[in-house]
């Protein structure tokens, strides 16, 4: 029998190892935890629990809301609420932001449930969440408040629903990924400091959209396409699971590059994905990992947010690879 360390022990640890002043970090991540958990049991249970198919309504971003969606909101919402450290809430299912405790320490902003459209034919589903500080002296903070670059981020992580469910976490220290063990119910931790090779020859990108891409990832996936023949002189594997939370997984797993690019289709908007609960804390977590993300144009991290749905281009993944289409854009 392996005695692992558990989540929660690996954050108590962390947190005295490195002192500083987010001693409750551990607690709040915990409440999430648990919300994860909830959501695991939710989504395994699919069917059988009734939790499939959509509910009729949209989000604010006029996106059709499946049942798991609301569910998995509400969860996260107690997890925000349980401990009082969080200030206030933003989430993708939620119009405005939701105040929680007065004088609480952090800013709490999650998709809870990424890759939704995948819910109703069993693939992979995930929740994705960000950690900011509340700003000094704030006690009840507005949406303003929220508005800081993915630099400002103190922790951010993500639950993946797949065939085991697991909880990838970064404090800025590295990247661990935990896999939970439903015999104790406890994440334990199975993939210590993990690291996304520099170099890769697999591509993730909604080729569907091919008519609408700039020139750069034009030119970019049209040298992977070409293979030994081309330009890049290697054959390019292609993965693209419309969850990114398992791309980013498998990013982290085996290396790649994952991209949700600014097109003509989406230009208007900014973009497809969302910067705040989205695009940050996954490039905060493959920065980490040693990779690199960008929006072909600007580190994503730096990108100051001017508003919680606000949607942004994402090219992530192994550091040579998004180099190279970040060049690309600058040769024009
Ligand atoms: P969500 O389910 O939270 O709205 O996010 C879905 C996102 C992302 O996970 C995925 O990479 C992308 O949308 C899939 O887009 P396509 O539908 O264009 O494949
Ligand atoms: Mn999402
Ligand atoms: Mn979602």
């Amino acid at each position: 029998m392996q005695n692992g360390i558990t989540l929660n022990q690996f954050l108590i640890d962390e947190q005295r190892r490195l002192g500083g002043t987010d001693s409750d970090l551990p607690a709040l991540v915990n409440d999430i935890v648990v919300a994860c958990k909830i959501i695991s049991n939710g989504v395994s249970q699919g069917a059988l629990a009734g939790v499939l198919g959509g509910l009729g309504t949209e989000n604010v971003q006029g996106e059709a809301q499946k049942k798991l969606d609301v569910i998995s909101n509400d969860v996260m919402i107690e997890a925000g609420k349980r401990g009082g450290y969080v200030a206030s809430m933003a989430s993708e299912e939620m119009d405005e932001i939701l105040p929680a405790t007065p004088q609480g320490k952090y800013l709490l902003l999650f998709d809870p449930l990424d890759g939704s459209s995948n819910i109703d034919v069993n693939i992979s589903v995930g929740t994705i969440f960000s950690i900011l500080r509340c700003p000094e002296g704030v006690a009840n903070p507005a949406t303003a408040d929220f508005m800081q670059p993915g630099t400002k981020q103190v922790c951010a992580g993500y639950a993946l629903y797949g065939p085991s469910t697991m909880f990838v976490i970064t404090t800025g220290h590295g990247v661990n990924g935990f896999t939970l063990d439903r015999n104790i119910g406890e994440f334990v931790l199975t993939h210590p400091n993990m690291t996304i090779p520099e170099d890769t020859r697999e591509f993730a990108i909604n080729a569907s959209n091919t008519r609408f891409w700039e020139a750069p990832v034009k030119r970019y996936i049209d040298e992977c396409l070409a293979g030994k023949e081309g330009a890049r002189k290697a054959d390019f594997n292609m993965r693209w699971v419309a969850s990114m939370v398992a791309e980013v997984h498998r990013i982290l797993t085996r290396g790649g590059i994952f991209m949700y690019p600014i097109d003509s289709k989406t230009k208007e908007k900014g973009g497809r994905l969302r910067l705040m609960y989205e695009a940050n804390p996954m490039s905060f977590i493959v920065e980490q990992a040693g990779g690199a993300s960008s929006t072909g144009r600007q580190r994503i991290l730096e990108v100051q947010p001017t508003g919680t749905h606000q949607r942004i281009a994402v090219i992530l993944g192994s550091k040579n690879e998004v180099e190279r289409v970040v060049s690309y854009h600058k040769e024009g």
